[in-house]
């Protein structure tokens, strides 16, 4: 949640195309197309098992950390505790940092199944525990 700040839901460069820039040109190009923006947010993870949304990546095209958590899922490696980042780029020099709901980030998301952080349909309650 934020003051005029814009979620990256997903920024993908396939293994094959790695390491050719294209990771920045994407992302001069979200900036560049959504000039009004005071900002553009995103999650990371570390110590998880996926190797999405990993946070020296996203470090790498500059994203800074403003947050965050640490937690277990309830189900899968259950021993492994891993962190979840809120992290920004800020744009202009008044941007606010943007902030999350904790509470409802524990639900896990229901929208795509591959998704680090994703909650069957069928399950109810959270999927992630504080720890
Ligand atoms: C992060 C990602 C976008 C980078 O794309 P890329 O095109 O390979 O990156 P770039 O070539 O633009 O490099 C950007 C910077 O990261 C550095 N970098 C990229 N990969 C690196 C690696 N494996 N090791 C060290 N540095 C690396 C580059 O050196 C560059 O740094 P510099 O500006 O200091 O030179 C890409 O690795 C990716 O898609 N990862 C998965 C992202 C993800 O989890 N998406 C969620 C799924 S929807």
């Amino acid at each position: 949640m934020g003051d005029n700040v814009i979620v990256m839901n997903c920024l993908w460069i396939l293994r094959k195309a790695k390491g050719h820039a294209l990771g920045k040109h994407l992302l001069k190009d979200m900036i560049d197309s959504e000039g009004d923006a005071d900002g553009f947010a995103t999650i990371t993870l570390e110590n998880h098992w996926s190797p999405w949304f990993v946070k020296w990546q996203m470090e790498k095209l500059d994203f800074k950390t403003i947050e965050s958590t640490k937690v277990a899922h309830k189900t899968k490696h259950k021993e492994q505790i891993f962190s979840i980042y809120l992290m920004w780029v800020p744009i202009t020099r008044n941007a606010k940092p943007p902030s999350w709901n904790k509470e409802k980030l524990l639900e896990g998301e229901t929208f795509y199944h591959v998704h680090p952080l994703y909650l069957s349909q069928a399950r109810e309650g959270n999927v992630f525990e504080p720890k």
